[in-house]
């Protein structure tokens, strides 16, 4: 079905104007009439050059007709002709499923894996394991996990135990990369990884969109982002850079980010009965932008970087279903294994801390949601 655009002015004109006008505008594409005391012209597809040259046929509606038209931006041209675009929304929804089929959506990018999925071998099934994950994955085969839940070493400094987290940036994505990369290998087909991450804003490196392209490049379907809205305002230094210039202000965030990707396919296969979201956590979690307080207990669990339980929870209850296997392979203090444990998830824990893994280990006796 077509769309016109219309235009609709004053009808002042003599009549026989009004019968020679509206050939040529006919002619030229237009649909005419009269609308009570108003001339009414439909169009998409204008020879705007016919009717500039047939302008003198007429006293003035013709050129009233080109200004009229010549005030509209929005157009293209094509053998001559003026194509006026519409901006109605049976257009814009008509054209919706072509323009995809046409873009190839997500699948320019995705790498087609094996679809066979393979068991983890039983000793690191339900442990906390101490190691560093490189090595450690390294022991497990392709396709064996169904969902990977995690948030990296940042290189921010933080006081982690065991391990320097300050290096320079080349070497720390090296280090994350040959990790993530064997994520990408131990994943399920239909299996997903959610990675919790926050850039160091004050170094400018975008560590969620390199981290996001990183999976990408790999060939693993971009599913979307969560906002994790902290509303920890953090003013400590009150750090505006430029104050009151536009020289080089200082961006600020209460927020961190949440990566969701899949491989081989969007949908993951389950059985419905080991769905364990109810029907309002999901009407609220798919809206993508989650308020919840930051970890309070990161004193007493002695980790400085921790999540909270109510993120691991969002995260496990959406993307997984009860009996899955999840991976946390910077499992900190444990809280994705905690709380995968708590939800009848099976879960795999590695940290290359002994201490965090002991705390870890301890959390698992902690009680169940
Ligand atoms: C941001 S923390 C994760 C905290 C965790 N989400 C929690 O709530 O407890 C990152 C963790 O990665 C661990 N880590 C750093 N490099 C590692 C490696 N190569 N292999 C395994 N763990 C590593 C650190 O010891 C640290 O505990």
């Amino acid at each position: 079905m077509k769309n016109y655009r219309t235009l609709q002015f004053h009808n002042r004109y003599s009549e026989s104007d009004i019968v020679v006008g509206f050939q040529v505008l006919n002619t030229a594409g237009i649909q005419t009439r009269i609308n009570e005391d108003s001339v009414v012209l439909d169009f998409d597809v204008v020879d705007m050059k016919y009717i500039e040259r047939q302008q003198s046929q007429t006293e003035e509606l013709l050129s009233h007709v080109l200004t009229e038209l010549l005030k509209i931006r929005s157009f293209s041209s094509a053998n001559g002709k003026i194509i006026f675009k519409t901006f109605n929304k049976e257009k814009r929804v008509s054209g919706k499923a072509e323009n995809k089929k046409k873009r190839l959506g997500y699948e320019s990018f995705q790498k087609h894996f094996s679809t066979e999925n393979n068991e983890v071998p039983p000793e690191f099934l339900n442990k906390i394991i101490c190691a560093d994950s490189l090595n450690q994955l390294a022991q497990f085969p392709d396709n064996c996990v169904d969902l990977i839940f995690t948030s990296p070493p940042y290189n921010f400094g933080i006081n982690y135990n065991n391990t320097d987290d300050v290096n320079t940036w080349h070497d720390y994505f090296d280090m994350l990369f040959a990790i993530f990369g064997e994520c990408v290998r131990v994943l399920k087909s239909g299996g997903r990884i959610v990675v919790n991450i926050q850039p160091l804003y004050s170094d400018y490196v975008p560590s969620h969109h390199l981290v996001s392209n990183f999976f990408v490049q790999q060939g693993l379907i971009w599913k979307g982002e969560i906002i994790w809205e902290k509303n920890n305002y953090n003013c400590k230094y009150c750090t505006w850079g430029s104050w009151q210039s536009p020289s080089s202000p200082y961006l600020k965030y209460s927020w961190e980010f949440v990566e969701v990707f899949c491989k081989n396919t969007l949908k993951k296969d389950g059985e419905k009965e080991y769905a364990d979201i109810t029907g309002d956590e999901f009407k609220k979690w798919v809206y993508g932008k989650w308020s919840i307080a930051p970890e309070r207990k990161m004193k007493e669990y002695k980790h400085d970087a921790m999540f909270p339980e109510e993120l691991a929870k969002r995260v496990l209850k959406l993307f997984s279903f009860q009996n899955d296997i999840v991976l946390d392979p910077f499992n900190g203090v444990g809280t994705t294994t905690k709380v995968a444990r708590s939800l009848g998830r099976q879960f795999i824990g590695i940290d290359i801390d002994a201490e965090y893994c002991k705390t870890a280990r301890g959390r698992l006796k902690d009680g169940f949601f």
